[in-house]
């Protein structure tokens, strides 16, 4: 007896466990990996999820208060990985429609057939620019060593932020294990990124098989009113008074892609620009920020570019021999105020500074500068680990090794704050910047 029972138990017992390995498929058709990004105007919202089976429905029901009297249908799309095993995925994109600006709605998504998704919020965007901006914005951040998402999740349900920029290099890498990586982080950044708009730029982790992984599962805002596709590597979206910049530092990289990359987005960056800086145009948002992966100017001791270079030239000064599509000089002709980037590992912030030159305002550093304002924020948290810091270059302004991000809160026309927090010392702020500007535009030497 006791002998059957033993028998029966491990009989049991590998029931039990071949299930457990089992129901690490999803159920058929479960929708997972659920995002919002902006859409053209603040009455739209774009939600972007996956299914790992073919389902050919994509189905969003939101509402305010009666709850989801509202239905929208978009489309899917198939994501084919490149990997050994040739996964496919299925890319969901549905865009909301008829929101009203600043009003909460509550949503989920998936198909009448095979199943929703839990419940989610988000606020639409405010369609005037009287009110305070809030952002959370970082680069690297992966799948393993993800240090600062859990306060991120955090703060974001808690209501802390309009919006992230995630400025390149996610999951380390998303195409690792035949796109496994990119599925689970894509899943582990459901929880802030399902409740407001992830921004994203590409970043060199990005790069595989011609950043398709990148392209397929974001849906950022064009100019060609799409979604998604060839787009998500550059595009532009407003925000209150802010008018957000983003592109690839990537295409300097990666000529094997397609040279004619480059000269495209210096195009459109230089179209994009002149648009924001009509003067109907500015007065709306004053504020040009950008955001691209590897810096202009850095200081670290374990990067070449930062080290012997000062930082990426090739998307500062323009590609060698050509001397063509830098950046530092078209962002400073058209009065770009700030300019984000990550790829190192750490936190620094410069003074104004431009072609090498510290350009300080006259009553205070950041108090109306002559040169845009660079912050370099990689420190999310990945399998890397940190990038340590070099010598302080004579543009450095403040740098940290810590883990953690930065938030950003754009107030009005003439104030806009930053600070860095520190995951490592449990939310704290390790440095902060009050940028005061009584006029935006091109600076004097243009
Ligand atoms: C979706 O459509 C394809 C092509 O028509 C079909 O093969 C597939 O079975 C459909 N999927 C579902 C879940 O109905
Ligand atoms: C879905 O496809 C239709 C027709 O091609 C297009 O008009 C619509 O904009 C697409 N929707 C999304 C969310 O891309
Ligand atoms: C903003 O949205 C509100 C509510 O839908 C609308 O009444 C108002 O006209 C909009 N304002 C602008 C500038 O679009
Ligand atoms: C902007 O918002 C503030 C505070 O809510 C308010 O006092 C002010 O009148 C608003 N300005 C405009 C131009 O609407
Ligand atoms: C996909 O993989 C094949 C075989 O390894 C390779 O020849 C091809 O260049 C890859 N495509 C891309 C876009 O990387
Ligand atoms: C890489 O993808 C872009 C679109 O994102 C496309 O324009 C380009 O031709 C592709 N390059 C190659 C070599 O396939
Ligand atoms: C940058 O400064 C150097 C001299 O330090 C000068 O030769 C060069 O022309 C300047 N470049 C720009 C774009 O102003
Ligand atoms: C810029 O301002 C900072 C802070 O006041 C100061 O430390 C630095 O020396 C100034 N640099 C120049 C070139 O004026
Ligand atoms: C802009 O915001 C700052 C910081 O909150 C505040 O001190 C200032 O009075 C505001 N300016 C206007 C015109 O509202
Ligand atoms: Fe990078």
């Amino acid at each position: 007896m006791a002998l059957l029972s033993g028998v029966l138990l491990v009989i049991f017992c590998n029931i039990v466990l071949s299930r457990t390995i089992l129901s690490d498929d999803p159920i058929f058709g479960q929708p997972e990996q659920i995002h919002l990004s902006y859409g053209l105007d603040p009455t739209l919202m774009v939600v972007t999820w996956v299914t790992l089976n073919e389902i050919n429905d994509s189905v969003v029901e939101y509402g305010q208060i009666d709850m989801f009297d509202k239905r929208a249908t978009g489309n899917v799309s198939i994501f084919q990985d490149n990997g050994t095993e040739q996964r496919r995925e299925y890319i969901h994109r549905v865009v909301l429609y008829d929101l009203i600006p600043g009003q909460k709605y509550f949503y989920h998504c998936g198909s009448d057939d095979y199943g929703w998704s839990p419940l989610f919020w988000f606020t639409a965007m405010r369609n005037d620019s009287n009110f305070t901006v809030r952002m959370a914005i970082y680069g690297d951040m992966g799948k393993d060593n993800a240090q600062s998402m859990a306060r991120l999740q955090e703060e974001t349900e808690l209501g802390h932020f309009d919006l992230i920029l995630h400025v390149g290099d996610m999951a380390y890498d998303m195409n690792d294990d035949n796109a496994r990586f990119g599925d689970q982080y894509m899943n582990s950044i459901e929880s802030i990124a399902a409740y407001i708009p992830y921004m994203t730029c590409p970043g060199n982790h990005e790069n595989a098989y011609n950043f398709s992984q990148y392209v397929a599962k974001f849906s950022m805002p064009s100019s060609f009113n799409t979604y998604g596709g060839d787009s998500n590597h550059f595009y532009s979206f407003n925000v209150g008074p802010v008018h957000v910049v983003s592109f690839s530092t990537e295409f300097y990289y990666y000529l094997q892609y397609g040279f004619e990359q480059i000269g495209n987005q210096y195009k459109w960056l230089e179209e994009d620009l002149k648009n924001a800086n009509r003067p109907e145009n500015r007065a709306k948002q004053p504020w040009i920020i950008t955001m691209g992966h590897r810096p202009m100017y850095c200081s670290n001791n374990n990067d070449d570019e930062c080290l012997f270079t000062d930082g990426y030239i090739f998307v500062r000064i323009g590609l060698p021999f050509i001397q063509e599509y830098g950046l530092e000089t078209l962002f400073a002709q058209y009065g770009v105020d700030v300019e984000f980037w990550a790829h190192e590992h750490s936190y620094e912030r410069l003074w104004p500074v431009y072609n090498e030159t510290v350009r300080n305002g006259t009553e205070g550093a950041y108090i109306d500068p002559d040169a845009p304002v660079h912050i370099v924020t990689g420190s999310a948290g990945c399998g890397e680990r940190h990038d340590p810091f070099g010598v302080p270059r004579p543009w450095t302004a403040f740098q940290n090794n810590d883990y953690g991000y930065t938030r950003m809160n754009v107030h009005n026309t003439t104030h806009l704050y930053l600070e860095q927090v520190s995951d490592d010392q449990h939310g704290k702020v390790v440095d902060s910047m009050w940028l005061i500007k009584s006029k935006h535009g091109p600076y004097s030497y243009f």
